[in-house]
């Protein structure tokens, strides 16, 4: 009995199941009713009864290793029929459209990219404002038109509840919690009460740019700028100070580069000038530190800010704001980067 017990397992293992209907085959050769393994399980009343524990062991061992080849050898091969063939299961999926950034956002990252690889972080403060961080704090007098209903946006009846007109409001907020040395990009969106048109929106977006430490020079300013407009609009762009007038900057200046599109020489889209304007900026008036906080007898700063539609327009030519709030796709699908 032991004997026929193993030469079984050993035929059974050996066993190659190479369809359904073999496995079927087997399963009554070996486990049916009349099969052999179920014959010698009838033929186990005879052993003697010392036997009967190893040898109903290995019996059972037998059935098992069995059923388990055989059963399962039947039901993969019923899987693989259950299966359509006038399907081609191995033809790719329909191709999802990737979606792509956004152009503002793009260009955001890399105002951001290009300014922290000189040290700087960046810091976001909230769209819904306050007049004191919007104004008050960067030295707007009570009476600036910029105040005022024609430019901001309230969001309440309380006159101290308004939209950002501009991420200059980041800088009160960091300058009044954090101690210098402070060097924060202050990326956000902002609002205006503007008539909508190609040439304006009532929301768009700026980087402000906070270097606020002991020693800090115009000099400085200048060269973090025309390292930024080297880095982003290449290597021959040019860069020109002019005098300016903003509230929270003394002095101030707006910063125009040699023209992008025809080098310089003169084209529409410099007005035949050969410079476009970029940004504002200036040293951190000393009303605006001592606002938030921090001695102006010890320490200075420099500060700037752009419109990010702006930085947009000059790389990529858009020629109507409207087109960035949108969402076009085939406006949208045109802007690829790394960015
Ligand atoms: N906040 C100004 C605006 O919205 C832009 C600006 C100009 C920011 C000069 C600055 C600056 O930090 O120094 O028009």
């Amino acid at each position: 009995m032991k004997e026929k017990i193993a030469n079984l397992m050993a035929e059974i293992n050996a066993l190659a199941i190479n369809s359904a209907d073999e496995a079927e085959n087997l399963r009554i050769k070996y486990l049916s009713k009349k099969g052999i393994i179920t014959a010698l399980f009838n033929d186990f009343r005879e052993v003697p009864n010392e036997q009967k524990r190893e040898i109903g062991q290995l019996l059972n061992q037998l059935r098992t290793v069995a059923t388990d080849k055989i059963m399962s050898a039947k039901e993969n091969f019923a899987t693989v029929n259950s299966v359509d063939n006038s399907l081609d299961y191995t033809r790719s999926s329909d191709p999802i459209a990737l979606g792509t950034r956004h152009p503002l956002s793009i260009v955001k990252n890399e105002i951001i990219d290009i300014f922290s690889r000189i040290g700087f972080t960046v810091a976001e403060g909230p769209e819904v404002e306050d007049d004191w961080h919007v104004f008050g704090a960067l030295n707007f007098p009570p009476e600036h038109p910029a105040r005022d209903m024609q430019d901001t946006f309230f969001v309440t009846r309380n006159p101290d509840v308004l939209l950002r007109t501009h991420t200059s409001s980041v800088q009160s907020r960091v300058m009044t919690s954090q101690e210098p040395p402070i060097r924060v990009l202050c990326p956000g969106r902002v609002y205006r009460n503007e008539a909508i048109s190609a040439r304006a929106h009532c929301f768009f977006h700026q980087v402000e740019g906070l270097y606020v430490d002991k020693n800090v020079s115009f000099a400085d300013l200048k060269q973090a700028l025309l390292y930024f407009a080297k880095e982003m609009f290449g290597e021959d762009t040019k860069i020109r100070l002019r005098p300016s007038y903003f509230p929270f900057t003394e002095p101030s200046a707006e910063m125009d580069i040699s023209c992008n599109l025809c080098g310089g020489k003169g084209c529409s889209f410099c007005k035949h000038t050969g410079w476009v304007e970029i940004l504002g900026c200036g040293m951190v008036d000393p009303n605006v530190l001592e606002a938030c906080g921090i001695d102006s007898k010890v320490y200075t700063g420099y500060a700037f800010g752009m419109g990010v539609e702006r930085i947009t327009n000059l790389k990529y030519q858009v020629k109507d704001l409207r087109m960035f709030s949108e969402n076009d796709v085939r406006f949208l699908q045109q802007f690829e980067s790394a960015y």
